[in-house]
């Protein structure tokens, strides 16, 4: 038996779902434990794209079981879309491979009224989150007025629970954002048309995976968002609701943390960020552009540009301390390919003082300078390489020293968004 934990080192969208699918091969069971359809984590098989918001990146493995945990915030609708499109497309017809916790909570219209509603109304710099009412959502299981999964089983307790909960959103919908009011009748309805089509994949989770571990199986916990759009470690307020970090997977699934053997940090070979907040290596420049353009860099969720930026060790270094790291999976090294120099930061500028730890202010961040490495670039496209001694001298080079600053091995390097575009150095399941 192993358990890995599978996190994203930076703001999101490393490369997470790649790297999972890839993995899933050697694993059992594959846990989503926090966020929910904010993320979006794409992968590539033999040229088609699945883009998965909340089911695992494990289910086009044939016989593998995908776990929704308790910590994830599940919006119903999303779920059944993207069951439906699974099925459509010949995967997942087996549905024992799916299970939804009953301990998880559900998301519902006006949270996501409230999440796009608050952003409006915003005057300071906007959050820019992806509008799915994952805020709002976490606000109501904090709240301790929250609706999970397995009241959805209960038509009664659902519907009481629901009446009460709508009329005071309906009150804070209309009176202090000025919105439209959502109706009962409809949305218990429509949630009753959920329940009838997920009722067969509610389960106790924690109970399954605890029986999964005494039969010896490898369990891959997949994580969503990026450490530093954590809730407590992050560029707070310009983070996600929940805890990104690896420590949640233990709490988000319902385990003990004893058994956790590894815990593996995707990191883009360059960085990223998708809505507001500070970003020190942002480039704002026709090299962003070129990044963006060649990593094809738009929201898997929202649509929207990300912004672009060089390698920050920094920020990398904060997210090797929050998780334990114990290897990286760096993605994405063939958008750098055709680049003459390639910048690496190891510390920032801030008025007078030079420093290389992450700070906890937001506001700091933001006037933090990088201070820069400058490394030889490549010409060659790379993505074909199958062996590291495959990769130009200047790629193998940048690896080194983004090994060096780390002072974390690489153990996957991804070249590529398909499968086999793919170099293992290590194994680590
Ligand atoms: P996630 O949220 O961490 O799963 O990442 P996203 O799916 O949001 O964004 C990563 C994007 O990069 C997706 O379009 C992937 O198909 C793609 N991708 C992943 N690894 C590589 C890689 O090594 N090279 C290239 N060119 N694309 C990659
Ligand atoms: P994956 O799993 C990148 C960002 C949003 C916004 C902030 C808060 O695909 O890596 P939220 O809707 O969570 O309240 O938004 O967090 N964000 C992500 N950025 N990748 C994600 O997920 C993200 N999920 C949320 O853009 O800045
Ligand atoms: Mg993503």
């Amino acid at each position: 038996m192993a358990l890995l934990i599978v996190v994203g080192t930076q703001w999101g969208d490393e490369g997470k779902g790649k790297i999972i699918d890839l993995l899933s091969e050697f694993a059992h069971v594959i846990v989503r434990f926090q966020g929910g359809s904010n993320a979006g984590h794409t992968l590539v098989v033999e040229g088609e794209k699945f883009i998965f918001h909340l089911i695992p990146s494990g289910i086009l493995h044939k016989g593998k079981r995908s776990v929704i945990g308790s910590g994830v915030v599940v919006d119903p609708h999303v779920l059944t879309d993207e069951i439906d499109s699974l099925k459509t497309k010949g995967y997942f017809q087996d549905d024992s491979q799916l299970l939804l916790s009953e301990e998880a909570h559900l998301i519902f219209p006006y949270h996501k009224l409230i999440d796009t509603g608050r952003e409006r109304n915003r005057t300071r710099e906007k959050i820019g989150t992806t509008g799915r009412g994952i805020g709002p959502a976490y606000e109501d299981i904090a709240a301790r007025c929250g609706i999970r999964v397995i009241d959805l089983l209960n038509e009664k307790i659902f519907r009481t629970k629901l009446e009460e909960t709508l009329s005071q959103k309906n009150y804070y919908l209309t009176h202090v954002l000025q919105n439209d009011s959502v109706e009962l009748e409809p949305l218990f309805h429509e949630y009753m048309g959920y329940r009838k089509r997920l009722q067969k994949y509610v389960t106790n989770t924690s109970l399954f995976l605890a029986q999964q571990m005494d039969e010896g199986k490898n369990i891959i916990f997949e994580g969503a968002q990026g450490s530093l759009l954590d809730i407590n470690h992050g560029t707070y307020p310009y983070v996600t609701s929940s805890n990104t970090v690896a420590g949640n997977a233990c709490s988000g699934s319902g385990i003990g943390p004893t058994k956790i053997n590894f815990v593996l940090g995707v990191t883009k070979a360059y960085t990223t960020r998708v809505g507001g907040g500070p970003f020190p290596t942002e480039l704002s420049d026709e090299i962003g552009i070129r990044l963006r353009e060649r990593g094809g860099e738009y929201g898997a969720t929202t649509g929207r540009p990300r912004r672009c930026g060089w390698f920050d060790a920094v920020a990398i270094k904060h997210s090797i301390r929050l998780n334990g790291l114990g290897g990286l999976a760096i993605t994405k090294l063939d958008t750098l390919a055709g680049l003459e120099t390639i910048k690496i930061c190891t510390a920032y500028h801030v008025g007078n003082d030079v420093i290389d730890e992450f700070p906890a202010s937001s506001e700091l961040l933001a006037r933090c300078h990088p201070i820069y490495e400058e490394m030889e670039g490549w010409q060659e496209e790379i993505s074909g390489a199958k062996e590291i001694s495959q990769l130009p001298l200047a790629a193998q080079n940048y690896l080194k020293r983004i090994e060096e600053l780390a002072q974390t091995p690489i153990d996957i390097i991804s070249v590529g968004a398909q499968r086999n575009e793919t170099i293992l150095l290590r194994t680590i399941l």
